[in-house]
């Protein structure tokens, strides 16, 4: 399973790319408004700094189909694996079969049922993101979601990839990676929490000092 960061913050890009955590930054107009830069000017740097390699997901703000279509025309200009992501709604749906037919992959975000993955794929997305924390958060079950996702996208042979979203906590991760998702976005508080166990701590602090009473030239 695949780690995108889910942040537009430049020092923890750079940091979880030093610890050659992730594959990829994905971005809402929440995360850009956080950072309190422009826009494109906070994908520019971005681009530059992740590499050709990675991907950069970006989403666009328009709420009709053909203006979310010029957006996202603009947005894959940015980055040689740039993903237009487009809200869930028929607008958004529309969008991702034009772009789709030109050969642009989309990102359906904000989906929260199995019928909405089910038509952003039938639509075209090459990703859709289920949102499982904000699932969590009104009581029902974001994990189980993404299991009944990928069990419909197996049996119907779906190419779509699923972008689990919105996780919130390490048990988010082992849930997904055991259900076989392939990208997790991941917030960079969540990322060191996963490197974080209390018998490495314990462990490293034994090593070192039992160290100390190794024989020294
Ligand atoms: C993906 O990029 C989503 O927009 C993001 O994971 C949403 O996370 P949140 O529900 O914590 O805002």
């Amino acid at each position: 399973m695949k780690f995108f960061i889910d942040t537009a913050n430049v020092k923890e890009i750079e940091s979880a790319l030093s610890m050659g955590l992730i594959n990829g930054v994905t971005t809402n107009p929440s995360i850009i408004a956080r950072e309190g830069k422009e826009f494109i000017a906070t994908m520019k740097e971005i681009s530059a700094l992740i590499g050709p390699e990675n991907y950069l997901f970006g989403e666009v703000i328009a709420l009709k189909a053909d203006e979310m279509v010029k957006e996202g025309r603009e947005l894959v200009k940015l980055h040689k694996n740039f993903v237009v992501k487009i809200p869930m709604c028929a607008e958004g749906l529309k969008a991702v079969k034009q772009l789709s037919a030109a050969g642009i992959p989309t990102c359906v975000t904000l989906c929260f049922s199995v019928p909405q993955a089910l038509l952003a794929a039938n639509a075209g997305a090459a990703y859709v993101a289920p949102f499982i924390g904000r699932i969590d958060d009104i009581g029902w079950n974001g994990t189980q979601l993404i299991s009944e996702i990928k069990e419909v996208f197996d049996a119907h042979g779906i190419a779509t990839k699923i972008v689990a979203a919105s996780t919130r906590h390490p048990v988010h991760i082992v849930d997904i990676a055991m259900l076989g998702t392939h990208i997790a976005t991941v917030p960079f508080k969540t990322l060191l929490q996963l490197i974080e166990h209390p018998l490495s701590k314990s462990g490293l602090e034994k090593f070192l000092q039992d160290w100390e009473s190794v024989p020294k030239k």
